[in-house]
């Protein structure tokens, strides 16, 4: 069996047609959805991440500006800021690229962004709602890909669902929201990360395997199920002299020999990550207009 792909930029741009409405009426409204990204230090994996938010918000009629800060900015200087965007009545959504330098907290400037702005679900009060399935801003990746299902009519329901990884950006808010009963999500939900055993043997009985470790290989043809679905999240740089930048992005999964096995797979590129900033998107427009009707 060859695993059909599951095109995200595909699904990506369906989103982006929905959303267009949406945004024609704020505009008609006299309401110009902006979102404001933050971006400290220069990461060339974020810069280009960054890019990409900006570039999708501007083909889309979202305003959007990068707020490119020195790698030695202060935490107090960030909060600064991050006081002044939440008082600015333009602006709908803030998005601070993570990870931060290391001498800032991650966590007290997230917990500074008004929870009605919080883009990227990672408020704290955006996380609780998450976890007791009250309405809310999800995270952008777990989103996407809840949306790859619904957009492929892959049922989650009553199906074993393995997450790989525990991240508070990924693996814990995906797996949080598959074990809900909702659409699209209440499956029987399995978390693995670094202390579990034997990986493969949770794989192996998996019907959806949601790869979130952030290690290329993590997952090979013979660790899974024959017809099982498969979706990779990992976003890995790895060098290729063949490659005409000398490097390459891969998943976390072993893409030859998984595809060999499962019934359909997410690639890298082009999979999960287009969604990402789709439902980035989709949310500043939530935003904008729960603000608008203010
Ligand atoms: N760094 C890696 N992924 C993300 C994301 O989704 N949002 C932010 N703010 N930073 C990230």
């Amino acid at each position: 069996m060859i695993a059909q792909l599951l095109d995200g930029r595909i699904v990506a741009n369906a989103v982006y047609h929905d959303l267009k409405n949406e945004i024609d009426q704020l505009r008609e409204d006299g309401c110009e959805p902006f979102l404001t990204v933050v971006i400290v230090g220069d990461d060339p994996a974020s810069k280009t991440y960054v890019r990409n938010k900006h570039r999708a918000c501007e083909k889309n009629g979202i305003r959007s500006e990068t707020i490119e800060l020195p790698a030695e900015t202060t935490e107090a200087d960030l909060l600064g800021l991050i006081s002044e965007l939440n008082g600015n009545d333009d602006v709908h959504g803030i998005l601070v690229q993570l990870p931060l330098p290391g001498h800032i907290r991650e966590d007290r400037i997230i917990e500074a962004i008004v929870p009605e702005k919080d883009v990227d679900g990672f408020h704290p009060v955006n996380r609780g709602k998450l976890a007791a399935g009250a309405d809310c801003f999800e995270p952008c990746t777990p989103a996407g890909i809840r949306h790859i299902f619904k957009h492929y009519h892959i049922e989650p329901k009553g199906k074993h669902l393995v997450v790989i990884g525990r991240s508070q950006i990924v693996g814990i808010p995906f797996a949080l929201m598959m074990m809900q009963k909702k659409e699209w999500a209440n499956a029987t939900v399995t978390v693995c990360h670094t202390a579990t055993a034997d990986v493969s043997q949770h794989t192996k009985m998996a019907d959806i395997v949601v790869l979130a470790a952030g290690h290329p290989h993590t997952l090979t043809g013979d660790m899974i199920k024959p017809g099982c679905v498969v979706i990779d999240v990992g976003t890995n740089r790895v060098e290729d002299a063949q490659a005409e930048k000398g490097y390459r992005w891969v998943g976390d999964a072993d893409f030859d020999s998984v595809k060999e096995i499962a019934g359909m797979i997410t690639p890298v590129p082009g999979g999960v990550g287009p969604m990402t900033i789709a439902m980035l998107l989709k949310n500043t427009v939530r935003a904008a207009k729960l603000l608008h009707q203010k």
